[in-house]
């Protein structure tokens, strides 16, 4: 019994990672899955790829150790991507809504007209915005012909993906949630820690869906589905896995996470700080019936911009290729990607933003629409540390005034991180373990078994690969960044 298995159910793969009882990486397997957009604006997956996807990857991983090689198993996924399925038979009634999925701007932007976002504020911490579960989940009871009769009736269990998993490896016997993803679904009350029943009543959401909410480190029941007995002792949302996997523990500790999307975390204590620049206010964690909590900027386009030049314009065949050509792109010419694919987030919310490239010549070609996706994260990075530090009383760029500390795929490349503490004029650590979503949650399951210290003795294993600090002069950085500023006030909607 010598190893945590972390899931890590993200927005384009999912992943199982195996750790040994030092939270080593062992051994890793990862499978992709399709996206669907049947509109524009919407994203979908289906189910059974992200079950069987996630069951393929930790069957894998259960293989290489054998029966009772595995003492625990930590989730973390990707968050407010909403699901529906009936309770007897675990049949999803539809496929996923993503996190990514605008749908629901209407009604988000009724309920803003009719005054209900200051409830929501200081209840959930969130803004009245389609990125969370709330509207995506009432579109679903409202859309699908006798589900809001068959849900009252209690018939139907409503989960983001952890609960989802939680339902599929337990086969049926555990419906339930820990506080960070439940902070996602714009339906907690994060002062309490409950469903909010009035917010459930605006949106006519029958109580009797909702998963039950946990701690972080807590008992999620026993699968029986890779061999022997094993059980599920950690839960959290990727970003706030994330937050505990870079051991932001302190107040003022901050994060930064590049995979489909960014999202900076920053942590605030006992504390929940309203934002006045539109960030979040969400759970980093709930542990022992305590909840720390933490703000958030969210960006929803990061590694994806690179997937798209991929994918969407051909232009690369790997993602490596990136850095190569931002280092060959003419640094004279001022061409500006706003990647609002799927409109813009934090601080901007705008969900009819469409994606813009700006500052074409005849001289610009793939190298600088290369360097301008690389920059886009970059500048969106900084979008959220001028909010993070305008709410958390600083001056400057660096968010809560520490030093970021940066995962996720894109931190692998050095031109993107050393633009990035450019941009800021911060410093930038990248540490050296950067499976830091499934850290966490493998340290949430090892810290429940018994096999992995508190808090502050894994504090003491977080060690740095490379600080990045910044070199370039200010007068340059601030003619870059004004250039983004108004790239972004010509792409949004209103
Ligand atoms: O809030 C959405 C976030 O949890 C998705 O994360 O890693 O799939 O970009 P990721």
């Amino acid at each position: 019994m010598s190893h945590i298995l972390a899931i890590d159910q993200g927005t384009t793969s999912s992943r199982a990672i195996l750790f040994d009882t030092a939270l080593n990486v062992i051994d890793t397997a990862q499978e992709e899955f399709p996206q669907h957009f049947p509109h524009s604006g919407w994203v979908e997956h289906d189910p059974a790829d992200i079950w069987d996807t996630t069951l393929r990857s930790c069957r894998a991983m259960a293989r290489k150790v054998g029966d009772g090689g595995i003492a625990a198993i930590g989730i973390t996924n990707q968050r407010e991507t909403t699901l529906l399925w009936d309770r007897a038979t675990g049949k999803p009634l539809h496929r996923a809504i993503v996190w990514q999925d605008r749908r629901t701007a209407d009604t988000c932007a009724r309920l803003r007209d009719a005054g209900h976002e200051d409830i929501v504020r200081a209840r959930t911490g969130l803004l009245l915005d389609p990125y969370f579960s709330a509207t995506k989940l009432a579109w679903l009871l409202d859309n699908i012909e006798g589900a809001r009769a068959r849900a009252e009736a209690g018939e139907l269990a409503f989960g983001t993906v952890d609960s989802y998993l939680i339902w599929q490896l337990t086969e049926g016997r555990v419906h339930a949630t820990d506080a960070t993803n439940a902070a996602r679904t714009m339906l907690c009350d994060i002062t309490t820690g409950d469903w909010d029943s009035e917010i459930c009543a605006l949106l006519e959401i029958p109580m009797s869906v909702l998963p039950e909410i946990r701690d972080c480190a807590a008992d999620f029941g026993t699968t029986t589905l890779l061999g022997g007995k094993i059980p599920i002792l950690g839960v959290a949302g990727d970003q706030q896995a994330a937050t505990m996997g870079q051991a932001c523990f302190r107040p003022g500790m901050v994060k930064s996470t590049y995979g489909t999307g960014c999202f900076a975390l920053v942590n605030t204590g006992d504390r929940m700080v309203h934002s006045e620049n539109r960030l979040l206010s969400t759970v980093a964690y709930r542990l022992n019936g305590r909840t720390t909590y933490a703000l958030e900027g969210s960006i929803f386009i990061a590694g994806a911009v690179v997937q798209w030049l991929r994918d969407g314009l051909g232009l690369i065949e790997t993602a490596a290729q990136t850095q190569p050509m931002a280092e060959k792109a003419d640094p004279e010419q001022a061409v500006y990607l706003v990647p609002a694919f799927t409109g813009l987030g934090a601080p901007y919310w705008d969900p009819d933003a469409r994606g813009a490239i700006f500052g074409l010549t005849r001289g610009t070609g793939p190298n600088e629409v290369a360097r301008a996706a690389l920059e886009s994260v970059g500048y969106q990075t900084r979008d959220l540390m001028e909010a993070m530090a305008a709410d958390m009383g600083r001056d400057g760029n660096s968010g809560s005034g520490e030093v970021l500390r940066v995962d996720g795929g894109m931190t692998a490349s050095d031109w993107t991180m050393q633009f990035l503490a450019d941009i800021l004029g911060a410093e930038v650590d990248r540490p050296r373990v950067l499976e830091t979503t499934a850290l966490g949650a493998a340290w949430l399951a090892g810290m429940q078994a018994g096999l992995c210290p508190g808090p502050d003795g894994f504090a003491e294993t977080w060690a740095l690969d490379q600080r990045f600090k910044p070199q370039m002069a200010e007068e340059r950085r601030d003619v870059l960044y004004a250039g983004w500023k108004d790239a972004v006030r010509r792409t949004l909607s209103g």
